[in-house]
Protein backbone atom coordinates (compact mmCIF):
# COMPACT_ATOMS: atom_id res chain seq x y z
CA UNK A 1 0.00 0.00 0.00
CA UNK A 2 1.47 3.01 -0.90
CA UNK A 3 0.67 6.26 1.42
CA UNK A 4 1.30 9.90 1.40
CA UNK A 5 0.95 10.68 5.22
CA UNK A 6 -0.07 14.54 5.91
CA UNK A 7 1.11 15.96 8.87
CA UNK A 8 -0.73 19.61 9.74
CA UNK A 9 0.18 21.97 12.79
CA UNK A 10 -1.23 20.26 16.09
CA UNK A 11 0.80 18.86 19.29
CA UNK A 12 -0.59 15.37 18.35
CA UNK A 13 2.11 15.79 15.01
CA UNK A 14 4.73 14.80 17.42
CA UNK A 15 3.09 10.84 17.38
CA UNK A 16 4.14 11.26 13.19
CA UNK A 17 7.58 9.18 13.38
CA UNK A 18 5.67 6.33 15.66
CA UNK A 19 3.28 6.20 13.08
CA UNK A 20 5.31 6.29 9.83
CA UNK A 21 6.98 3.36 11.36
CA UNK A 22 4.26 1.47 12.36
CA UNK A 23 2.47 1.75 9.24
CA UNK A 24 5.95 0.30 7.14
CA UNK A 25 5.49 -2.60 9.72
CA UNK A 26 1.86 -3.39 8.28
CA UNK A 27 3.30 -3.66 4.91
CA UNK A 28 2.99 0.47 3.68
CA UNK A 29 5.68 2.53 1.78
CA UNK A 30 4.91 5.70 3.66
CA UNK A 31 5.83 9.67 1.81
CA UNK A 32 5.53 11.89 4.18
CA UNK A 33 4.55 15.88 3.28
CA UNK A 34 4.67 18.70 6.45
CA UNK A 35 2.93 21.74 7.27
CA UNK A 36 4.81 24.39 7.79
CA UNK A 37 3.52 24.65 10.88
CA UNK A 38 3.79 20.73 11.96
CA UNK A 39 7.80 21.23 11.20
CA UNK A 40 7.71 23.34 14.19
CA UNK A 41 6.41 20.27 15.73
CA UNK A 42 8.58 16.91 14.35
CA UNK A 43 11.91 17.29 12.53
CA UNK A 44 11.95 16.20 8.99
CA UNK A 45 14.84 15.18 9.09
CA UNK A 46 13.33 11.83 11.89
CA UNK A 47 10.61 11.62 9.34
CA UNK A 48 13.50 10.76 6.30
CA UNK A 49 14.95 8.45 8.66
CA UNK A 50 12.02 6.31 9.54
CA UNK A 51 10.36 6.35 6.23
CA UNK A 52 13.12 6.20 4.29
CA UNK A 53 12.29 8.65 1.53
CA UNK A 54 12.61 12.53 1.72
CA UNK A 55 10.18 14.49 3.31
CA UNK A 56 8.10 17.56 1.56
CA UNK A 57 7.79 20.59 3.26
CA UNK A 58 8.71 23.58 1.10
CA UNK A 59 5.37 23.72 -1.67
CA UNK A 60 8.25 24.97 -4.22
CA UNK A 61 11.00 22.81 -2.93
CA UNK A 62 14.40 24.27 -2.69
CA UNK A 63 16.22 26.17 -5.36
CA UNK A 64 18.07 23.14 -5.93
CA UNK A 65 15.85 19.88 -6.32
CA UNK A 66 12.92 21.85 -7.81
CA UNK A 67 9.36 21.80 -7.06
CA UNK A 68 7.01 19.06 -5.48
CA UNK A 69 5.61 16.95 -8.20
CA UNK A 70 2.64 15.98 -6.69
CA UNK A 71 0.85 15.15 -9.74
CA UNK A 72 3.87 12.13 -9.87
CA UNK A 73 3.07 11.67 -6.02
CA UNK A 74 -0.64 11.67 -7.12
CA UNK A 75 0.07 8.55 -9.37
CA UNK A 76 1.94 6.74 -7.04
CA UNK A 77 -0.32 7.27 -3.86
CA UNK A 78 -3.62 4.88 -3.02
CA UNK A 79 -4.49 6.88 0.11
CA UNK A 80 -3.64 10.28 1.48
CA UNK A 81 -3.42 10.13 5.46
CA UNK A 82 -3.79 13.04 6.76
CA UNK A 83 -3.10 12.40 11.10
CA UNK A 84 -3.32 14.66 13.06
CA UNK A 85 -5.61 17.14 10.96
CA UNK A 86 -6.12 20.84 12.48
CA UNK A 87 -9.43 22.83 12.08
CA UNK A 88 -6.99 24.84 9.42
CA UNK A 89 -6.32 21.85 7.52
CA UNK A 90 -9.91 20.97 7.60
CA UNK A 91 -11.00 24.19 6.38
CA UNK A 92 -8.70 24.07 3.59
CA UNK A 93 -9.57 20.90 2.28
CA UNK A 94 -12.87 21.79 2.10
CA UNK A 95 -12.82 24.50 0.62
CA UNK A 96 -9.91 23.58 -1.79
CA UNK A 97 -7.13 26.27 -0.43
CA UNK A 98 -3.94 25.23 -1.82
CA UNK A 99 -1.26 27.25 0.07
CA UNK A 100 1.15 25.23 0.97
CA UNK A 101 2.99 21.38 0.20
CA UNK A 102 -0.04 19.21 1.66
CA UNK A 103 -2.95 21.44 0.72
CA UNK A 104 -1.91 21.70 -3.19
CA UNK A 105 -0.85 18.19 -2.84
CA UNK A 106 -4.59 17.27 -1.57
CA UNK A 107 -5.76 18.99 -4.89
CA UNK A 108 -4.29 16.61 -7.24
CA UNK A 109 -4.58 13.66 -4.98
CA UNK A 110 -7.30 11.00 -7.01
CA UNK A 111 -7.30 8.29 -4.60
CA UNK A 112 -9.13 7.94 -0.74
CA UNK A 113 -8.55 10.11 1.98
CA UNK A 114 -8.76 9.73 5.53
CA UNK A 115 -8.21 12.64 7.99
CA UNK A 116 -7.70 12.14 12.00
CA UNK A 117 -8.76 14.84 13.36
CA UNK A 118 -7.24 16.30 16.56
CA UNK A 119 -7.95 20.07 18.40
CA UNK A 120 -9.43 21.47 21.52
CA UNK A 121 -12.59 20.46 22.01
CA UNK A 122 -14.45 23.63 21.90
CA UNK A 123 -12.70 23.81 18.07
CA UNK A 124 -14.05 20.31 17.61
CA UNK A 125 -17.43 21.16 18.46
CA UNK A 126 -17.05 24.79 16.44
CA UNK A 127 -20.50 24.52 13.86
CA UNK A 128 -17.79 25.29 11.44
CA UNK A 129 -15.44 22.50 11.95
CA UNK A 130 -18.52 19.96 12.18
CA UNK A 131 -19.69 21.45 9.36
CA UNK A 132 -16.30 21.09 7.32
CA UNK A 133 -15.53 17.32 8.95
CA UNK A 134 -19.40 16.79 7.25
CA UNK A 135 -18.73 18.19 3.82
CA UNK A 136 -15.34 16.00 3.59
CA UNK A 137 -17.43 12.90 5.19
CA UNK A 138 -20.22 13.52 2.71
CA UNK A 139 -17.22 13.61 -0.25
CA UNK A 140 -16.23 10.47 0.75
CA UNK A 141 -13.45 10.85 3.33
CA UNK A 142 -12.70 8.66 6.26
CA UNK A 143 -13.05 10.35 8.64
CA UNK A 144 -11.42 8.95 12.31
CA UNK A 145 -13.11 10.20 15.34
CA UNK A 146 -11.15 11.79 17.77
CA UNK A 147 -11.29 10.17 21.16
CA UNK A 148 -11.70 11.75 24.83
CA UNK A 149 -9.02 12.22 27.11
CA UNK A 150 -6.38 14.73 28.66
CA UNK A 151 -5.87 17.70 25.89
CA UNK A 152 -2.45 19.27 25.35
CA UNK A 153 -4.28 22.39 26.67
CA UNK A 154 -5.27 20.90 30.04
CA UNK A 155 -8.59 20.91 29.44
CA UNK A 156 -10.38 17.30 28.90
CA UNK A 157 -12.92 16.03 26.48
CA UNK A 158 -12.87 14.71 23.00
CA UNK A 159 -10.80 15.79 20.59
CA UNK A 160 -7.53 13.78 21.37
CA UNK A 161 -6.06 12.01 18.06
CA UNK A 162 -6.38 8.13 18.83
CA UNK A 163 -3.05 6.07 19.83
CA UNK A 164 -0.86 5.15 16.95
CA UNK A 165 -2.12 1.32 16.64
CA UNK A 166 -5.63 2.19 16.49
CA UNK A 167 -4.77 4.90 13.69
CA UNK A 168 -2.67 2.00 12.28
CA UNK A 169 -5.62 -0.64 12.38
CA UNK A 170 -7.77 1.49 10.48
CA UNK A 171 -5.77 2.35 7.61
CA UNK A 172 -5.61 -1.33 7.42
CA UNK A 173 -8.55 -1.52 7.17
CA UNK A 174 -8.61 0.02 4.09
CA UNK A 175 -6.51 -2.08 2.47
CA UNK A 176 -8.65 -5.11 3.43
CA UNK A 177 -9.52 -7.27 0.52
CA UNK A 178 -13.05 -7.45 -1.21
CA UNK A 179 -13.98 -10.59 -0.16
CA UNK A 180 -17.56 -9.65 0.64
CA UNK A 181 -17.94 -8.62 -2.89
CA UNK A 182 -21.66 -9.19 -3.91
CA UNK A 183 -22.72 -10.20 -0.45
CA UNK A 184 -25.59 -8.12 1.29
CA UNK A 185 -24.96 -7.84 5.35
CA UNK A 186 -27.53 -6.49 7.62
CA UNK A 187 -26.39 -5.10 10.78
CA UNK A 188 -27.77 -3.74 13.78
CA UNK A 189 -26.62 -1.83 16.17
CA UNK A 190 -26.89 0.71 19.56
CA UNK A 191 -29.33 0.23 22.09
CA UNK A 192 -33.93 0.37 21.61
CA UNK A 193 -35.56 2.76 23.92
CA UNK A 194 -38.79 2.17 25.53
CA UNK A 195 -40.79 4.40 26.24
CA UNK A 196 -42.62 4.73 29.30
CA UNK A 197 -44.54 8.40 28.88
CA UNK A 198 -44.04 11.10 26.58
CA UNK A 199 -40.73 12.59 28.60
CA UNK A 200 -38.95 9.17 29.47
CA UNK A 201 -37.86 5.80 28.81
CA UNK A 202 -35.65 2.47 29.36
CA UNK A 203 -32.56 1.81 27.23
CA UNK A 204 -29.24 0.70 28.17
CA UNK A 205 -25.74 1.69 27.80
CA UNK A 206 -24.49 0.85 24.32
CA UNK A 207 -23.01 3.27 22.11
CA UNK A 208 -23.55 1.53 18.91
CA UNK A 209 -19.84 1.50 17.98
CA UNK A 210 -19.22 -2.19 17.79
CA UNK A 211 -22.61 -2.37 14.89
CA UNK A 212 -21.44 0.96 13.04
CA UNK A 213 -17.46 -0.46 13.18
CA UNK A 214 -19.09 -4.14 11.55
CA UNK A 215 -21.16 -1.82 9.31
CA UNK A 216 -18.03 -0.17 8.29
CA UNK A 217 -15.60 -2.96 8.12
CA UNK A 218 -18.53 -4.85 5.83
CA UNK A 219 -18.62 -2.36 3.45
CA UNK A 220 -14.90 -1.87 2.81
CA UNK A 221 -14.79 -5.53 2.16
CA UNK A 222 -17.04 -4.93 -0.71
CA UNK A 223 -20.84 -5.63 1.17
CA UNK A 224 -23.90 -4.05 0.12
CA UNK A 225 -24.79 -3.01 3.54
CA UNK A 226 -28.18 -2.03 5.74
CA UNK A 227 -27.33 -0.93 8.91
CA UNK A 228 -30.67 -0.71 11.37
CA UNK A 229 -29.33 1.35 14.41
CA UNK A 230 -31.24 2.34 17.46
CA UNK A 231 -30.77 5.73 18.47
CA UNK A 232 -26.80 6.62 18.81
CA UNK A 233 -24.38 10.00 19.17
CA UNK A 234 -22.67 8.15 15.84
CA UNK A 235 -22.47 10.00 12.57
CA UNK A 236 -24.27 7.70 9.50
CA UNK A 237 -21.21 5.41 7.81
CA UNK A 238 -20.87 6.78 4.45
CA UNK A 239 -21.99 4.10 1.50
CA UNK A 240 -23.96 2.45 3.97
CA UNK A 241 -28.32 2.01 3.94
CA UNK A 242 -29.03 3.48 7.28
CA UNK A 243 -32.28 2.80 8.81
CA UNK A 244 -33.14 4.47 12.41
CA UNK A 245 -35.53 3.09 14.81
CA UNK A 246 -36.23 3.76 18.09
CA UNK A 247 -38.32 0.51 19.93
CA UNK A 248 -37.72 -3.22 19.71
CA UNK A 249 -40.80 -3.37 17.84
CA UNK A 250 -39.70 -1.24 15.09
CA UNK A 251 -36.37 -3.03 14.92
CA UNK A 252 -38.37 -5.94 14.89
CA UNK A 253 -40.14 -4.95 11.83
CA UNK A 254 -37.25 -2.76 10.03
CA UNK A 255 -35.28 -6.15 10.34
CA UNK A 256 -37.48 -8.72 9.32
CA UNK A 257 -38.37 -6.56 6.05
CA UNK A 258 -34.94 -6.06 5.47
CA UNK A 259 -33.61 -10.06 6.88
CA UNK A 260 -35.11 -11.86 3.40
CA UNK A 261 -32.46 -9.92 1.02
CA UNK A 262 -29.56 -10.40 2.89
CA UNK A 263 -27.28 -13.30 3.10
CA UNK A 264 -25.82 -12.07 6.69
CA UNK A 265 -27.36 -10.80 9.51
CA UNK A 266 -24.80 -9.47 12.28
CA UNK A 267 -26.99 -8.30 15.42
CA UNK A 268 -25.05 -5.98 17.46
CA UNK A 269 -27.75 -4.25 18.84
CA UNK A 270 -28.43 -4.42 22.27
CA UNK A 271 -32.26 -4.88 22.11
CA UNK A 272 -34.47 -3.95 25.43
CA UNK A 273 -36.21 -6.97 26.56
CA UNK A 274 -38.54 -5.14 27.91
CA UNK A 275 -41.68 -2.87 27.27
CA UNK A 276 -43.51 -0.85 29.33
CA UNK A 277 -47.42 -2.71 29.26
CA UNK A 278 -48.44 1.03 28.99
CA UNK A 279 -47.31 3.73 27.42
CA UNK A 280 -48.70 6.66 29.18
CA UNK A 281 -49.94 9.54 26.87
CA UNK A 282 -49.22 12.18 29.43
CA UNK A 283 -46.12 12.32 32.22
CA UNK A 284 -46.54 10.27 34.84
CA UNK A 285 -46.63 12.72 37.59
CA UNK A 286 -45.14 11.70 41.28
CA UNK A 287 -48.34 10.95 43.17
CA UNK A 288 -49.04 12.55 46.51
CA UNK A 289 -49.94 9.71 48.19
CA UNK A 290 -47.64 7.01 47.65
CA UNK A 291 -43.49 6.51 47.42
CA UNK A 292 -43.67 3.83 45.56
CA UNK A 293 -44.17 3.30 41.85
CA UNK A 294 -45.21 -0.16 40.01
CA UNK A 295 -44.36 -0.31 36.32
CA UNK A 296 -45.75 -3.28 34.81
CA UNK A 297 -43.17 -4.44 31.58
CA UNK A 298 -43.86 -7.10 28.54
CA UNK A 299 -41.20 -9.15 26.90
CA UNK A 300 -40.43 -7.25 23.50
CA UNK A 301 -39.80 -9.67 20.55
CA UNK A 302 -37.02 -11.76 20.00
CA UNK A 303 -35.83 -10.02 16.51
CA UNK A 304 -33.17 -12.85 16.26
CA UNK A 305 -35.16 -15.77 17.05
CA UNK A 306 -37.38 -14.42 14.23
CA UNK A 307 -34.53 -13.96 11.39
CA UNK A 308 -33.40 -17.47 11.84
CA UNK A 309 -36.90 -18.42 11.01
CA UNK A 310 -36.81 -16.39 7.50
CA UNK A 311 -36.21 -18.09 4.24
CA UNK A 312 -34.10 -18.40 2.50
CA UNK A 313 -32.13 -18.13 6.13
CA UNK A 314 -29.46 -15.86 6.58
CA UNK A 315 -26.29 -16.30 8.14
CA UNK A 316 -26.89 -15.38 11.45
CA UNK A 317 -24.41 -13.70 13.57
CA UNK A 318 -25.84 -12.91 17.59
CA UNK A 319 -23.77 -11.05 20.22
CA UNK A 320 -24.10 -11.60 23.70
CA UNK A 321 -23.33 -9.33 26.61
CA UNK A 322 -22.99 -10.95 29.64
CA UNK A 323 -21.43 -9.88 33.09
CA UNK A 324 -20.42 -13.49 34.51
CA UNK A 325 -19.58 -17.08 33.10
CA UNK A 326 -19.04 -15.43 29.87
CA UNK A 327 -18.19 -18.36 27.60
CA UNK A 328 -21.17 -20.94 29.31
CA UNK A 329 -23.87 -18.52 28.50
CA UNK A 330 -22.90 -17.42 25.40
CA UNK A 331 -22.89 -21.21 24.37
CA UNK A 332 -26.27 -21.58 26.00
CA UNK A 333 -27.16 -18.19 23.96
CA UNK A 334 -26.00 -19.46 20.46
CA UNK A 335 -28.25 -22.64 20.75
CA UNK A 336 -31.33 -20.78 22.61
CA UNK A 337 -30.68 -18.37 19.31
CA UNK A 338 -30.13 -20.62 16.62
CA UNK A 339 -27.57 -18.53 15.53
CA UNK A 340 -24.27 -19.21 13.58
CA UNK A 341 -22.04 -17.69 15.60
CA UNK A 342 -21.60 -15.91 18.68
CA UNK A 343 -19.76 -12.82 20.09
CA UNK A 344 -19.47 -12.93 23.55
CA UNK A 345 -18.33 -9.22 25.55
CA UNK A 346 -17.87 -9.26 29.02
CA UNK A 347 -19.07 -6.06 30.10
CA UNK A 348 -18.07 -6.18 33.67
CA UNK A 349 -14.80 -5.29 32.40
CA UNK A 350 -15.32 -1.31 31.80
CA UNK A 351 -12.03 -0.93 29.41
CA UNK A 352 -13.85 -2.57 26.97
CA UNK A 353 -17.36 -3.28 25.48
CA UNK A 354 -19.94 -0.41 26.17
CA UNK A 355 -18.99 3.03 25.25
CA UNK A 356 -15.18 1.79 24.86
CA UNK A 357 -13.29 2.06 21.80
CA UNK A 358 -11.71 -1.16 22.55
CA UNK A 359 -13.43 -4.42 22.51
CA UNK A 360 -12.49 -8.32 23.34
CA UNK A 361 -14.57 -10.89 22.58
CA UNK A 362 -15.24 -14.59 22.75
CA UNK A 363 -16.26 -16.23 18.88
CA UNK A 364 -18.12 -19.41 19.32
CA UNK A 365 -19.06 -21.08 16.26
CA UNK A 366 -22.47 -23.49 15.84
CA UNK A 367 -19.81 -26.93 16.15
CA UNK A 368 -18.00 -25.35 19.19
CA UNK A 369 -14.98 -24.09 17.72
CA UNK A 370 -14.23 -20.73 19.96
CA UNK A 371 -11.73 -18.20 19.00
CA UNK A 372 -10.83 -15.24 21.47
CA UNK A 373 -10.09 -12.25 19.99
CA UNK A 374 -7.65 -10.15 21.87
CA UNK A 375 -8.22 -6.49 23.03
CA UNK A 376 -7.89 -4.27 20.06
CA UNK A 377 -9.83 -1.53 18.66
CA UNK A 378 -13.99 -2.01 17.38
CA UNK A 379 -12.93 -2.32 13.74
CA UNK A 380 -10.64 -4.16 14.22
CA UNK A 381 -12.58 -6.80 16.31
CA UNK A 382 -15.26 -5.96 13.39
CA UNK A 383 -12.90 -7.60 11.13
CA UNK A 384 -11.36 -10.68 12.58
CA UNK A 385 -14.87 -11.08 13.19
CA UNK A 386 -15.80 -10.74 9.43
CA UNK A 387 -12.92 -13.24 8.61
CA UNK A 388 -14.76 -16.09 10.99
CA UNK A 389 -18.26 -15.02 8.67
CA UNK A 390 -15.81 -15.63 5.33
CA UNK A 391 -14.28 -18.95 6.60
CA UNK A 392 -17.32 -20.00 7.66
CA UNK A 393 -19.48 -19.48 4.37
CA UNK A 394 -16.75 -20.97 2.25
CA UNK A 395 -16.96 -23.93 4.03
N1 LIG B 1 -31.74 -9.87 20.63
C1 LIG B 1 -32.80 -9.78 19.74
N2 LIG B 1 -34.04 -9.46 20.18
C2 LIG B 1 -34.27 -9.28 21.50
C3 LIG B 1 -33.21 -9.40 22.42
C4 LIG B 1 -31.96 -9.71 21.96
O1 LIG B 1 -32.59 -9.96 18.55
N3 LIG B 1 -35.49 -8.96 21.90
C5 LIG B 1 -30.41 -10.24 20.11
C6 LIG B 1 -29.34 -9.21 20.35
O2 LIG B 1 -29.24 -8.32 19.27
C7 LIG B 1 -28.09 -10.08 20.48
C8 LIG B 1 -28.63 -11.36 21.07
O3 LIG B 1 -30.01 -11.37 20.81
O4 LIG B 1 -27.53 -10.39 19.23
C9 LIG B 1 -28.38 -11.55 22.52
O5 LIG B 1 -28.82 -10.44 23.25
P1 LIG B 1 -28.83 -10.46 24.82
O6 LIG B 1 -29.57 -9.25 25.32
O7 LIG B 1 -27.45 -10.71 25.33
O8 LIG B 1 -29.66 -11.79 25.05
P2 LIG B 1 -31.06 -12.10 25.58
O9 LIG B 1 -31.74 -13.02 24.64
O10 LIG B 1 -31.78 -10.86 25.92
O11 LIG B 1 -30.70 -12.96 26.87
P3 LIG B 1 -30.49 -12.55 28.41
O12 LIG B 1 -31.34 -11.37 28.67
O13 LIG B 1 -30.96 -13.77 29.10
O14 LIG B 1 -29.04 -12.33 28.59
Amino acid sequence: MNIVLGVSGGIAAYKAPELVRRLRDAGADVRVILTPNAARFVSPLSLAAVSNHGVIVEQWGDAGHGGVDHIELARWAELLFIAPATANVIAKLTAGIADDALTTYALAHRAELVIAPAMNTFMLAHPTVQQNIETLRARGAGIIEPVNGLLACGEEGAGKMPDVPLLVEHIRGHFASRDLDGKSVLVTAGPTREPLDPVRYLSNRSSGKMGYALAEAARRRGANVTLVTGPTALPAPAGVALTRVTTAAEMHAAVLAAAPHHQIVIKAAAVADFAAANVADQKIKKSESSDELTLRLVKNPDILADVARVSPRPFIVAFAAETEAVEEQARAKLQRKGADLIVANDVADRTIGFDSDQNEALVIAKDGEVTRLAKAGKLAIANRVLDIVVGRLAR
